[in-house]
């Protein structure tokens, strides 16, 4: 067995310039210096640091495993660091991901989003990093399934025998914090009930069936952790692609549908998941639409080849033109659902504390309120 290689990306919005729309360089430099010491000291193999929207990126190769510690501590001081230039220039929201006063062990649940996977670096290593501003952790729902389940996406498991057998999803259940693993394409329907809503349960992990890795994502939900509105969570997510997994171009396909996310204005809204290259992740229409981005890499003995920016491509071009015809329909609704989240996500927004000061204006309504069916059951069966 060859040496293991950990792949961590781990990321925070910890200043945005102008408003939440982009980062600036300074921020990006100040984190690339505190990683170049980490890779000198041996700590880190390699590393990337880029951004999308309003986020920090740090894509991170070492042999430390997951949940590594040092690894996270450096992380963490590459944001703080990141936060100084920002508070220098006074940039909007500096700081305002790290929800902690000082790191304590591991950074997962301290207001960063992590994804890492620890593998086996195959003979060759092809591995995508998707980045996304102004959404939440289920986005990747629909594309993993897509990816790794949906013979329509996917020709390799139909065709190729690496894949035919099928891949695992670990979904978590970010309300009760609980985790099931489902296999397809034999629970494929049992998959579809829980991660069509994505807002509850988030693949977490995606393996094949011998066992090793695919996919992993990051599924931090910032308001539950903070308890209290404090943006979306912006998350990450690493797909190994080509021979037993799907190839690169099957990892991309699910993105030429500009599917439908929660986030955008506020934290607040439905709209289309916009597939655009680096350049073009500065969301500003609406603080949105929101972004993806994919960086392709070559892993060589952990160094990163690349990044190869994957959606700087025409043929997603018509994706980008829907996401805009999409974005000014839902617009147009301006505050009526469903382009504005169901009650139940508004929750965790700044919307309560505004009804709360209408909360002593409503009255009682003395008629009683009808919660049985009109039509009678036996009316019904006749
Ligand atoms: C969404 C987002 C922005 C802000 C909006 C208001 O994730 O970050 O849409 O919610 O710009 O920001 P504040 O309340 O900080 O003025
Ligand atoms: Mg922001
Ligand atoms: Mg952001």
């Amino acid at each position: 067995m060859g040496d293991l290689v950990t792949f961590s990306v781990i990321k925070a919005d910890v200043g945005g310039w102008v408003g939440h729309s982009s980062t600036h360089e300074r921020l990006l430099d100040a984190a690339r210096n505190r990683l170049a010491e980490a890779q000198a000291d041996g700590t880190l193999v390699d590393f990337h640091v880029t951004r999308c929207g309003d986020d920090i990126f740090l894509i991170m190769t070492h042999r430390r495993g997951d949940n590594d510690e040092r690894v996270h501590h450096i992380a963490w001081e590459a944001f703080e660091a990141a936060t100084e230039e920002a508070k220098a220039l006074k940039l909007y929201g500096a700081g305002q991901d790290l929800l902690a006063d000082a790191f304590s062990g591991n950074i997962r649940g301290m207001g960063p989003g992590v994804a890492e996977m620890t593998f086996e670096e195959r003979r060759s290593e092809t591995i995508i990093v998707f980045m996304a501003d102004k959404t939440s952790a289920g986005a990747w729902n629909l594309p993993l399934f897509k990816m790794f389940a949906d013979p329509f996406n996917t020709a390799g498991l139909v065709i190729s025998p690496a894949l035919h057998d099928g891949f695992r999803f670990e979904v978590l259940d970010v309300r009760e914090n609980k985790l099931i693993t489902l296999s397809t394409p034999e629970e494929m329907y049992d998959l579809l009930m829980f991660i069509g809503a994505p807002s509850r349960f988030t693949v977490r992990a995606v393996y094949n069936k011998r066992g090793e890795i695919g996919a992993v994502s990051s599924t931090q939900r910032l308001a539950l952790i903070a308890g209290r509105y404090v943006g979306k969570d912006d998350p990450v997510c690493i797909v190994r692609a080509q021979s037993q997994f799907p190839a690169v171009g099957e990892v991309l396909e699910p993105f030429a549908l500009p599917f439908t996310v929660e986030g955008w204005m506020r934290g607040s809204h439905h709209g289309p998941l916009m597939p655009v290259a680096l350049h073009e992740a500065n969301p500003s229409r609406f603080d949105g639409p929101p972004r993806v981005c994919a960086l392709g890499f070559q892993l060589a003995d952990g160094r990163l080849v690349g990044p190869r920016d994957l959606f700087d491509d025409p043929a997603f071009d018509e994706a980008r033109r829907q996401a805009n015809v999409i974005a000014e329909y839902l617009r147009r609704h301006g505050p009526f659902e469903p382009h504005r989240l169901p009650m139940e996500e508004m929750e965790y927004t700044t919307m309560p504390q505004v009804m709360e000061r209408l909360a002593d204006r409503w009255e009682v309504v003395e008629e009683e309120q009808t919660t049985q069916p009109v039509v009678s059951e036996e009316a019904v069966d006749d």
